[in-house]
């Protein structure tokens, strides 16, 4: 079984893919981490994140990168944004993530164009979302938590500016696929979440 979990940042779609994951005993890939591994490799070697091929030079990352907590910092975060909008970025992490999903057994895999392009054919997808405000203020509470002074205003922007940059770019923008699930986590528990998305892949794959 493959599913396939889409949404902007903050909207909860980590925490329900990996909860789904868990649920189904399914492997789980964060295609975000892939991007931001690019992100950083480009401010590692002082490229510029604005030139495609700079990016492409940037996609032959050491593995051991994914598990470095600096890609999980809101400036990579940012600058992942950008690195992935190169089309040349994309393709080179296109195959990577295919063989992720068909992988025997299936898997979880979450991101931006997951249902869309990586596996249009998955069992389930889900579109998770959330209002920018509300996801301004999850991601506020979280930098707080580890010691930033960042306004929320300022969050706010950079939320909005990240979901512009990411829905609207030529290839492979963010957008629920046609036969994806709507979730909305705007009002919802993290638990409460987290059942709803077990229902709707049950409805999606039993429907099958
Ligand atoms: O999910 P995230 O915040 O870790 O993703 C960081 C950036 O990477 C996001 O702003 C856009 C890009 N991304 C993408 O283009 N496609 C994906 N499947 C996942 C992430």
């Amino acid at each position: 079984m493959i599913i396939a979990v889409d949404g902007p940042a903050a909207s909860g779609k980590g925490t329900i893919a990996r909860a789904l994951a868990k649920h189904y005993r399914l492997p789980h890939l964060d295609t975000g981490l892939l991007y931001r591994a690019v992100a950083a490799n480009v401010q590692r070697l002082e490229l510029d994140p604005g030139i495609e091929a700079d990016c492409v030079a940037a996609c032959d990352f050491d593995e051991s990168l994914l598990d470095d907590p600096i890609l999980r910092t809101d400036e990579i975060g940012k600058l992942a944004s950008v690195v992935s909008a190169h089309p040349l970025v994309r393709s080179a992490l296109l195959h990577r993530q295919r063989r992720f999903a068909h992988q025997p057994g299936g898997a979880v895999l979450d991101g931006r164009d997951i249902g869309t392009v990586i596996a249009p054919d998955a069992d389930a997808k889900l579109f998770i979302r959330a209002t920018p405000t509300i996801r301004a203020k999850r991601r506020h509470a979280e930098l707080r938590a580890h010691g930033s002074t960042v306004s929320l205003d300022r969050v706010l922007l950079d939320i909005r500016a990240r979901d512009l940059r990411d829905s609207t770019r030529g290839t492979a923008p963010m957008t629920p696929a046609d036969d994806a699930a709507l979730l909305d986590t705007s009002f919802l528990s993290i638990d409460a979440a987290i059942q709803r998305a077990i229902a709707l892949v049950e409805a999606r794959t039993a429907a099958k």
